[in-house]
């Protein structure tokens, strides 16, 4: 089976981190996210990957190469590049020759706890001509979601149905055999001009193709708004095992945490669980529970939780932050009392000082 990952894309509702960096690069418990899919697709098995890329194609081809994909797990990567992001079944359009065996198609942006590896067996061992993935959620008005028959088989696919047929909403993994190129030829665009995956995979099964499905048990996240990404952190971050390899004083470590090498921290809280990146330098601060920290920060004088800060950013006087998203590089310096809990979506290489 081969691998199709999805990293192209604008990323609309990501600005302003997305104006400089491709949203399947930002970090979630300081890894890329488009490295918990790749690490997914590796774990199943699959040797050739392409990766489709788009905007900022340089920026994710140079991420995933300073990994040694390779020499871990005998995967070859390739890039495939889709120009204008038309569409999920636009980037099957693109990949065409690629793709001339059965394949998984990853959407870059989404996490998921339980990895592939037991649905890729279903769908090798039934023989079907596609097979998606289900998850149960509360809300289905906002997902695409899967009418299913009472035989268990699928009746059609509805984007955003305001009177739902169910709560089985379609998660961002799907299996295919390369007839699924035929539907993605037969399809139009649609009322947003992209081609659709759901009209292709609708189209497979109102042409008798066999399209089977499996329900996700562990949790699933689509990291499509900064809230989505906060959550993944903290989905990412319930899970690690502690780790100290740097150095601290007059300092506290509370629970879980994994401090990365050359990171000192003095007259601080570490309260897990959180994780600071190498090189960091923490004074005089709080570092609060489902925190991540990028490499080579520094944060004085600061109250932080339940945030994200990319690497080389410098926090100074920055109160007390909370749910927040700052990206790599920015600034924050303040000499004056702030208002507490500020929530705050930076762009890179951005700086606030009062
Ligand atoms: P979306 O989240 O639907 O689109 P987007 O990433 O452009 O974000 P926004 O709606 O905020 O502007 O895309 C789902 C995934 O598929 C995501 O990983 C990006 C990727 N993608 C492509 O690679 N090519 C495309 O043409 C599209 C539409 C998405």
């Amino acid at each position: 089976m081969k691998g199709l990952i999805l990293s192209g894309g604008y990323g609309t509702r990501l600005r302003p981190i997305t104006y400089s960096q491709q949203k399947q690069l930002i970090p979630v418990a300081n890894k890329p996210i488009l490295f918990y899919a790749i690490e997914d697709v590796i774990e199943a098995g699959v040797k050739e990957i392409g990766i489709i890329v788009g905007p900022n194609k340089e920026q994710v081809i140079e991420t995933v190469k300073s990994e040694n994909w390779d020499v871990d797990a005998g995967a070859e990567i390739e890039f495939i590049y889709q120009g204008e992001p038309k569409g999920l079944a636009h980037t099957i359009l693109v990949a065409e020759d690629f793709l001339d065996d059965e394949f998984v198609m990853y959407l870059g942006d989404n996490i998921l706890r339980e990895g592939i590896v037991e649905h890729a067996k279903k769908f090798k061992g039934n023989n079907y001509d596609a097979s998606i993935m289900l998850t149960e959620v509360e809300n289905p008005q906002q997902f695409g979601v899967a009418d299913i028959n009472e035989d268990g088989t699928i009746k059609r696919l509805v984007e955003k149905p305001k009177v739902p047929p169910g709560n089985l909403a379609l998660v961002g993994i799907y299996f295919f055999k390369p007839v699924i190129l035929e539907a993605c030829k037969h399809i139009k665009p649609s009322w947003r001009n992209e081609l659709e995956i759901t009209d292709a995979i609708q189209w497979l099964i109102d042409n008798g193709y066999e399209v089977g499905w499996t329900k996700v048990q562990g949790w699933w996240k689509d990291t499509g708004k900064p809230e989505d990404i906060l959550e993944a952190n903290r989905l990412i971050l319930d899970d690690i095992k502690t780790k100290n390899e740097g150095t601290a004083e007059s300092s506290k470590i509370i629970g879980r945490a994994i401090i990365e090498k050359g990171v000192e921290i003095k007259n601080s809280i570490v309260k897990g669980p959180s994780l600071i990146g190498c090189d960091c330098m923490i004074r005089n601060s709080y570092i609060g529970p489902y925190t991540s920290i990028g490499k080579e920060c520094i944060i004085e004088d600061t109250e932080i939780e339940d945030s994200i800060v990319m690497e080389k950013s410098e926090i100074i006087g920055g109160g007390r932050i909370i749910e927040s998203l700052i990206g790599k590089e920015v600034k924050i310096k303040r000499k004056s009392d702030l208002p507490n809990g500020r929530k705050l979506i930076v762009g890179d290489h951005s700086e606030i000082v009062g």
